[in-house]
């Protein structure tokens, strides 16, 4: 039986539902684009991102064939490039295959297809019925039946995964999947729910006990980490720049940055100074602080002039006008848009 709850969402999906590209197709390739995409940004800036991945590669195999650096390059401004990085994996795996995997467990063995990608790949292209469960359903479900149990707990999981999946529309999983992620995103709103509107408030147990805003509850604080880089920018009186590749376990690996000393604290200018050779430095901007989710950069951004390129230096020399064609961090986009 479908319950009340689903009926319900479902209608008002069906009046109000946001006409998206990727609701136009069934093709598991283009949902699960869509969908890592939405992961990183929201709706309307997912859509661009969408719109040129489509068009720079069509098909699956086009995007295995790729190189790397052409990925990172279109995800740029997303953030979180290990996302890209698994993309591109998963691409390969798919190719390799032939066809994109229908079952479950096989989507979820993607690389970077976790429960939530699976469940929406699995309803949206193929029909089946898994129950997705993201940032906009914990926070329905936690309202309607007013769960405080924290959603980022194990027991909170598994309270919601069992819950979202008993209220699943088994006859219509797409449907429902996608109303009640749009009804979390235009309704039932982190801030300012439209309770005034909605369809579903004489059954929300929060609306009830005026707990709406309280709900959904988080456990955990994320630790947050603070980080100092100098970034270099260090050119040549013919306009080259040094650029380095990001390699390792760390933030931004497989993009390209401009020669970075970490340092505990703020960094001196005459400490730095010690590991590049003589030219002409100038301080653009200091302390300028950029936020990812889980560490905080403190920068101090110069420009080193030499008058000769030094090819004795780690790294490769890039013209100027050319820095466009190499995947950064948005962090340096920003930096070098404001200083340079
Ligand atoms: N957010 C994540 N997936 C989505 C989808 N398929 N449609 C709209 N918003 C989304």
């Amino acid at each position: 039986m479908t319950s009340d709850f689903a009926i319900k969402i479902e209608q008002w999906y069906l009046q109000h539902k946001r006409n998206l590209p990727w609701r136009e197709t069934t093709d598991p390739y283009y949902i699960w684009l869509s969908e890592i995409i939405l992961q990183q940004t929201r709706v309307e800036q997912g859509r661009a991102y969408y719109e040129r991945f489509v068009r720079t590669f069509p098909t699956v195999q086009e995007l295995a064939s790729a190189s790397e650096e052409s990925v990172l390059l279109l995800w740029q401004g997303l953030g979180y490039y290990s996302r890209a990085r698994n993309l591109h994996k998963a691409a390969k795996q798919i190719a390799d295959l032939g066809r994109f995997p229908s079952d479950f467990k096989s989507i979820l063995s993607l690389p970077g297809v976790g429960p939530y990608t699976a469940a929406a790949i699995a309803s949206f292209a193929f029909g089946q019925p898994y129950a997705v469960l993201d940032g906009n359903v914990f926070r329905v479900l936690s309202r309607y039946f007013a769960i405080d149990t924290p959603i980022d707990s194990t027991e909170g999981k598994k309270e919601f995964t069992a819950l979202a999946g008993d209220l699943l529309d088994k006859k219509s999983p797409a449907l429902y999947n996608q109303a009640i992620m749009d009804f979390g995103a235009m309704v039932c709103k982190p801030v300012g729910a439209d309770c005034g509107v909605c369809p579903l408030c004489d059954g929300c147990l929060a609306y009830a006990q005026s707990q709406v805003q309280s709900l959904p509850v988080k456990g955990k604080k994320t630790e947050q980490r603070t980080r100092h880089f100098s970034y270099v920018y260090l050119c040549t009186d013919k306009e080259e720049v040094l650029l380095r590749r990001r390699t390792g376990n760390d933030i931004w690996c497989g993009l390209y940055e401009f020669p970075l000393v970490e340092s505990e604290a703020e960094l001196p200018l005459s400490a730095l100074q010690q590991r590049f050779p003589q030219g002409r430095w100038t301080l653009l901007r200091k302390g300028f602080v950029h936020q990812l989710t889980h560490q905080r950069l403190v920068v101090n951004f110069y420009r080193l002039q030499l008058p000769l390129k030094d090819t004795s230096l780690p790294g490769i020399w890039v013209k100027e006008p050319e820095l466009q064609n190499y995947a950064m961090p948005q962090l340096l986009v920003k930096l070098t848009d404001l200083c340079l």
